[in-house]
């Protein structure tokens, strides 16, 4: 190679790094500035599966951003709680639909409950997973858990059709994935698979509307302090949902898929840029069989 050719190289390396390093000093620094806000988007921000974890920490945050918020999850009586506790802190209108998205038969009834507002923010967040790592074909009651998996890991998402087009003429949707769509997590690979097929679908519908004034965002995140998570303590790299969600609204309309905090960004890009797959997959199947094994002796003690 010529003198000439190598120093092209090292100038574009250089342009690269120097790039990527003020993308995300774009991202993680400075932020979206106040996109995230009522008065810019719509009166309304839609949250499912908002009575825990990520879910409720969305609609505390955008009520905080001074969205009315239209929570829906499964049981009422939560639905009234975090209801209540939202209008009185943040003095902003709230509305509660329930439905279990165990069912396909929920939409007409989620279509009437948001008809004639006007909707700003759609957050596609319920979600479910395994209760713990297992063999494909050793998931007990297999036909129902596959049925309720993609009922409300996928069928939700799709139904975006319904909900927020017909209401949206401009806004945010922000679809909840994973981190574990980004590639194969064997033990729990049919959350791992539908939560790919939530990146795809908004990755694609990204595509398909940015020009009609819609951001659509794919959120992978690592783990987060919840129930579904099982984990009680928020370290750096495993945020409570509050710390989450204030990170992760601060990327939207800068990044069409988003790890949404900064250590799950780094964790991303270590997993599928860093490390080959092969050791990648060997390694959560180890990390998989142990978390099984751990839970299935807690089973037989108790
Ligand atoms: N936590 C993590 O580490 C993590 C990591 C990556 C991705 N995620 C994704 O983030 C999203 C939220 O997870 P999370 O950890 O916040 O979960 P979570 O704490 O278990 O909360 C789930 C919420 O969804 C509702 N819900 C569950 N099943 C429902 C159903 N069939 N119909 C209607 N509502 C239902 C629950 O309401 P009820 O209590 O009334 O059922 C609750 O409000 C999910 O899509 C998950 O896959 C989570």
């Amino acid at each position: 190679m010529t003198d000439e050719a190598n120093i092209f190289i090292i100038i574009r390396q250089a342009a690269l790094t120097i790039s990527h390093q003020l993308l995300g000093i774009r991202v993680w620094i400075v932020g979206n500035g106040n996109l995230m806000q009522a008065t810019k988007l719509g009166k309304w921000a839609v949250v499912t599966g908002a009575t825990d974890g990520i879910g409720k920490a969305y609609a505390e945050e955008l009520a905080r951003r001074g969205f009315a918020i239209v929570l829906i999850s499964r049981t009422q009586e939560k639905l009234d709680d975090v209801s209540k506790a939202i209008e009185s802190k943040y003095n902003v209108e709230t509305k509660t639909i329930s439905a279990d998205f165990g069912s396909v038969d929920i939409y007409p009834k989620i279509e009437s409950g948001l008809a004639g507002l006007e909707i700003g923010v759609l957050v596609n967040n319920v979600g479910v997973s395994y209760s713990y790592p297992e063999f494909f074909l050793n998931i007990p009651d297999i036909d129902s858990f596959i049925n309720s998996m993609i009922n409300i890991n996928i069928t939700s998402v799709c139904q975006v059709r319904e909900i927020s087009f017909s209401f949206m003429s401009k806004g945010v949707i922000l679809n909840v994935a994973s981190a574990s769509g980004m590639y194969p997590v064997p033990l729990l690979t049919l959350y791992s698979s539908s939560k790919a097929f939530v990146d795809f679908f908004s990755r694609g519908l990204e595509a398909e509307y940015k020009s009609k004034g819609i951001i659509i965002q794919s959120v992978l995140p690592f783990y987060v302090t919840t129930k579904l998570s099982k984990i009680r303590r928020a370290t750096l790299d495993i945020p409570t949902p509050e710390r989450y969600v204030k990170a992760q609204l601060s990327t939207v309309g800068l990044q069409t898929q988003s790890n949404g905090y900064f250590p799950h960004a780094v964790m991303g890009w270590v997993t599928t840029a860093l490390l080959p797959a092969k050791l990648l997959n060997k390694y959560v199947m180890s990390v998989g069989l142990s978390q099984r094994a751990r839970y299935l002796k807690k089973q037989k003690q108790g």
